[in-house]
């Protein structure tokens, strides 16, 4: 069988923040071969996949030196000889092996790297870019790109509360214009930050580093970005936020540290609907801790007709919290992060879990990146509809954006701009 593995080779290399993280590369016996990298998240779920790292004083304990070892002795030796066009069965194999819930004995960072090197490498037998591969003939679509203008949160030492302040530009006809949208609002974002005396740098995701007094602020800064780019906030460029709660939310308490004041649940449901009815907001992420159930589902009940209402750390890319959290309408669409799931076949489950549910579903990338371009072909093959890589700056993001370029242009005619009715069914 030529698509049998030959060979399976954990190596060591580096992430976007300078930190080591795992490289996996396998080798087919008709010689095709693949590699897969793991992201790292910084801003991470409670029930997401957990990395394997050495914890030592090294390295500030991000060495992967136990979960490279895993790759070369247990995993290799489970793999070789298996075929590599059978995902499921491979991904089977690694959760079977691994035999954790969390996947902390082999790593969540050992198996998303393995499992993506082995669809790699089955896309370069098949001599098929991997987007066709994964679409396997399907519909495909290339996704709406979600850009990040300002980080904060854990990507900017929680200088402001909000982690992700982002646009959307739903008059755009392809995502080739929506990117051009994109870097006139960075650019402008810059030229307002730079007259104030406020450009610092830029956050882990590339966005411009959050000098601002409150969160308001930002969103205030964000609306005169788009203005000063010269579009309509709301009508051709609307905002889309990532609160990552659960950094400062637990037990029915939020600890804004921007504004040194704490909310309890209703109070903090509040603020978010007010965000909403005041700003152009098309689409919230996070915006209740992980724990907060009925604030998630008053919340969307509340806005879930005109806003998105996104789960990352909530349903942690797992297809039975996303089916349960249709059930009680808690949101209505899911992120879709490949190492927290740890596999790719479960990353599938999940986003099929939430397609089914009606809701919109988002391809994401992590803080923590590589150049690796894999999401972008999983976002467009997947037909995903939206796809979210941080910023406009930094180059593990733009090999993202300018790798789905490549693929618009390569589909042609073919190519379906998701646009802005893919942002999924409204509850
Ligand atoms: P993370 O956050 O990759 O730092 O966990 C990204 C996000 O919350 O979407
Ligand atoms: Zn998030």
């Amino acid at each position: 069988m030529s698509s049998a593995i030959a060979s399976v080779h954990g190596r060591r290399i580096w992430d976007s923040r300078g930190r080591p993280t795992v490289e996996v590369e396998v080798t087919l016996a008709s010689g095709a071969k693949g590699r897969g990298m793991a992201p790292a998240g910084a801003s991470r779920g409670r029930f997401e996949a957990v990395d394997r790292r050495d914890g030592a004083a090294a390295l500030g304990g991000f060495g992967v030196s136990d979960a490279l070892r895993g790759i070369d002795d247990e995993i290799a030796a489970a793999l070789i000889g298996m075929d590599a066009l059978g995902q499921t069965q491979i991904d089977a194999r690694l959760i079977e092996l691994d035999g954790t819930e969390d996947k902390s004995r082999l790593g969540g960072n050992a198996l998303v790297a393995t499992s993506l090197a082995v669809l790699h490498a089955a896309a370069a037998d098949r001599r098929q870019p991997l987007w066709a591969y994964v679409a396997n003939g399907r519909t495909v679509s290339v996704p709406i790109p979600e850009i990040q203008i300002f980080g904060g949160g854990a990507h900017a030492g929680r200088r402001i509360d909000i982690q992700d302040l982002m646009v959307m530009a739903p008059s755009a006809k392809s995502f080739d214009e929506a990117l051009e949208m994109t870097a006139e609002i960075y650019l402008a974002a810059g030229r307002i930050m730079a007259k104030r005396g406020h450009l610092a740098g830029v956050a882990d995701e590339g966005g411009h580093w959050p000098v601002f007094e409150s969160n308001e602020a930002a969103l205030d800064t964000l609306v005169a970005a788009i203005e000063e780019a010269g579009f309509v906030p709301g009508e051709q460029v609307a905002i889309s936020l990532d609160i990552a709660a659960s950094e400062f939310g637990s037990g029915g308490r939020y600890k804004l540290g921007l504004e040194r004041r704490e909310l309890d649940s209703d109070a903090m449901c509040e603020l978010m609907l007010r965000w909403c009815d005041r700003y152009p907001i098309v689409s919230m992420e996070d915006p209740l801790s992980e724990d907060d159930a009925a604030g998630w589902r008053r919340f969307t009940a509340a806005v879930g007709g005109r806003v998105q209402v996104i789960g990352d750390d909530y349903l942690v890319t797992n297809a039975a919290r996303i089916a349960k959290a249709a059930e009680q309408r808690d949101v209505n669409a899911v992120l879709i992060k490949l190492n927290q799931a740890g596999t790719v076949t479960e990353t599938h489950a999940a986003l099929e879990a939430g397609k089914n549910a009606g809701f919109g579903t988002i391809v994401s990338a992590r803080s923590g990146e590589t150049e690796d371009t894999t999401i972008v072909h999983l976002a467009v093959g997947w037909n995903a509809g939206q796809l979210k890589v941080g910023s406009f700056s930094r180059s593990e993001r733009m090999a993202k954006w300018n790798e789905a370029i490549r693929v618009e242009e390569a589909l042609g005619d073919a190519a379906q701009f998701a646009g802005m009715s893919m942002l999924g069914r409204r509850r």
